[in-house]
């Protein structure tokens, strides 16, 4: 469905949290545009939790080749042996995945489960910082609590998962580095 300015992505018409676990783990590091074809070829070799699970480390590996940073691979497949077939469903549990950081659980909790965590992201560093008009480091300990902070105010909690999508292309498309 095509809705305002949102970008159509296939990660979006999904509330499949393994589906939106592995997109996640690609724009980590990797732009929309480059990751994209590598998501469709995985999820459609490894379409569940089960399935990365029982691969071969060499297989998943080579799905991931070109992506770079191929610890993301390792604690893909780790994360996804410790599963036991289920996706995690609470933050706590999602937080404590292999490879996955405050911003990536809130991503995936936002995105799947609708709770209320707001990511905060490059890009959304950028829209607050400039839309505040707030200068203080994100590489900073006080600059993390100050956007942790501002991010978790602003954050529409009645529909975070619509939000942060939102506030996360607005930063890549609009508010350019
Ligand atoms: N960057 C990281 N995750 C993203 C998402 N879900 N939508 C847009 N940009 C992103």
């Amino acid at each position: 469905m095509v809705c305002g300015n949102k970008r159509e992505l296939p990660w979006r018409d999904t509330t499949d949290p393994y589906r939106i676990w592995i997109s996640e783990i690609i724009l980590q590091q990797t732009r929309v545009v480059q990751g994209y074809e590598y998501f469709l070829r995985f999820v459609r070799r490894f379409p569940d939790v089960s399935t990365l699970a029982s691969a071969s480390e060499d297989e998943v590996m080579k799905y991931w080749q070109g992506l770079g940073y191929y610890s993301r691979t390792r604690n893909l497949h780790a994360a996804a042996q410790s599963m036991k077939g289920v996706f995690p469903k609470t933050y706590q549990e999602v937080r404590a995945l292999k490879g996955v950081g405050d911003c990536t659980a809130a991503a995936i909790c936002s995105i799947a489960y609708n709770m209320p965590y707001a990511v905060v992201d490059g890009n959304v560093y950028r829209v607050l910082s400039r839309y505040f008009g707030i200068d203080t480091p994100i590489d900073s300990t006080e600059g993390k609590k100050t956007f942790a902070a501002l991010a978790d105010e602003v954050l529409d909690k009645s529909r975070p998962a619509v939000y942060n999508q939102a506030i996360m292309d607005f930063g890549a498309i609009q508010c350019m580095p």
